[in-house]
C-alpha cells in the first residue's frame, strides 16, 4: 500500500503573537515561499503523493486557496479541520478515514529540514514496512522538545515530551513515519496533563512493542524551528543565504515535482505564467529554458 502523508498546520502561533492573529502561522513567509512549501517538500522527497493538510477551522480555507488540489505540484492533496489545538496525535483521529490502514508520514507545517543525504533518509524510513521511524537531533535546548535517549545500538530506551531535566541532547523533529496502526493507536491515547493527545504518547506505543526506530540526523542537515520572532528571521535568512549563495531553490514545490517526472513542461508554465514577475517565477522559468537543453 502506498504511503500517504499528512501535514499538521493549525495550532495558534501564540508565541508569534501579533502577527499570527489574524493569519495561520505556516502561511507566513520564509524567505520567498510559505512556511507550508518546506513540510510539503519533505513530503514530496519521501515520494509521498497523497497528502492530508489539516488545519483550523479559520485558517483552512486560505491553505485550499494557495494549494487547490496539489495537481500543480503533481500531488493530490484534501484538507481537513482540527477544531482546537488538542495535539499533534490528533491528527491520526482526524485523518483515521484519509489514512485508512495505510503506512504513513506525519510533518508539521512548521519544520524545516535541509541538507546532505535528507532525501535518502527519507526515502529509506518510507520504505519500512513495520513499526515507526523517528529522527534525533542534536540541539542546545532539549527541554522545548521531545527528547529521545537510546543506546549504543541506537535501541530506544525513552521519550519525554519537554523535560525538565532531559536525558540526552536529541530531539525528536516534526516528522514521524508510521505503519499502518497509526490511527488504532491514536484512538487508545488520552490527553497529558496539558490537554494534549500528545505524539510522545503515540510513539511510546511503538516503542513499547519494541518496534520504534530511532535515525540520527547528523550535524549536516539544518532543522530549524520557526516559532518564536528570532527563529522566524534565522530560517528567512539562512534559506535567503543558501539559494543566493548556490542559485538554488530550498523547498520549490514545482522543481521537485518536475525532477520526478510528476508534472510536465506544460504544468510548470501554467505556473510560470501564475507566479508573473517574482524571484520565484523566473526561476521556474530558468528551470523550463535549462529542461530543453537536457533533452
Ligand atoms: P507548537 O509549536 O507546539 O504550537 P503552536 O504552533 O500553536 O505555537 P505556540 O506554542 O506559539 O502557540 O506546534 C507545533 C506544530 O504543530 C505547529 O505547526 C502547530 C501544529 N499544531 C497543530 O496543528 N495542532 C495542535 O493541536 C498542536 C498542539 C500543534
Amino acid at each position: 500500500m502506498e504511503r500517504c502523508g499528512i501535514v499538521l498546520a493549525g495550532g495558534t502561533g501564540s508565541r508569534l503573537y501579533p502577527v499570527t492573529i489574524a493569519l495561520s502561522k505556516q502561511l507566513l513567509p520564509i524567505h520567498d515561499k510559505p512556511m507550508i512549501y518546506y513540510p510539503l517538500s519533505i513530503l514530496m522527497l519521501a515520494n509521498i503523493r497523497e497528502i492530508l493538510l489539516i488545519s483550523t477551522p479559520q485558517d483552512i480555507t486560505l491553505f485550499e486557496r494557495l494549494l487547490g488540489d496539489g495537481s500543480q505540484f503533481g500531488l493530490s492533496i484534501s484538507y481537513a479541520v482540527q477544531p482546537q489545538p488538542r495535539g499533534l496525535a490528533e491528527a491520526y483521529k482526524i485523518g483515521e478515514k484519509f489514512v485508512n490502514g495505510r503506512p504513513s508520514c506525519l510533518v508539521l507545517g512548521d519544520n524545516l529540514l535541509y541538507g546532505h543525504s535528507l532525501s535518502a533518509i527519507l526515502s529509506r524510513a518510507a520504505q519500512k514496512k513495520h513499526g515507526a521511524t523517528i529522527f534525533g537531533y542534536h540541539v542546545s535546548n532539549p527541554s522545548a522538545y521531545g527528547v529521545v535517549e537510546f543506546d549504543r545500538s541506537m535501541k530506544v530506551l525513552s521519550i519525554e515530551e519537554k523535560p525538565l531535566k532531559p536525558k540526552s541532547s536529541y530531539a525528536v523533529p516534526g516528522i514521524y513515519f508510521y505503519d499502518g496502526r497509526a490511527s488504532f493507536f491514536a484512538n487508545q491515547l488520552k490527553p497529558s496533563a496539558r490537554g494534549e493527545l500528545e505524539i510522545t504518547d503515540l510513539n511510546k506505543k511503538y516503542l513499547e512493542e519494541g518496534s520504534l526506530e530511532v535515525v540520527l540526523l547528523g550535524r549536516g542537515i539544518a532543522w530549524l524551528d520557526t516559532g518564536t520572532h528570532d527563529l522566524l528571521y534565522d530560517a528567512s535568512l539562512f534559506v535567503k543565504t543558501i539559494e543566493q549563495r548556490q542559485g538554488l531553490k530550498i523547498g520549490c514545490l514545482e522543481e521537485i515535482a518536475f525532477h520526478k517526472g510528476w508534472i510536465g513542461k506544460e504544468e510548470l508554465l501554467s505556473q510560470i505564467k501564475k507566479m508573473g514577475n517574482s524571484s520565484y517565477g523566473v526561476y521556474l522559468s530558468h528551470l523550463l529554458e535549462t529542461s530543453r537543453s537536457w533533452v
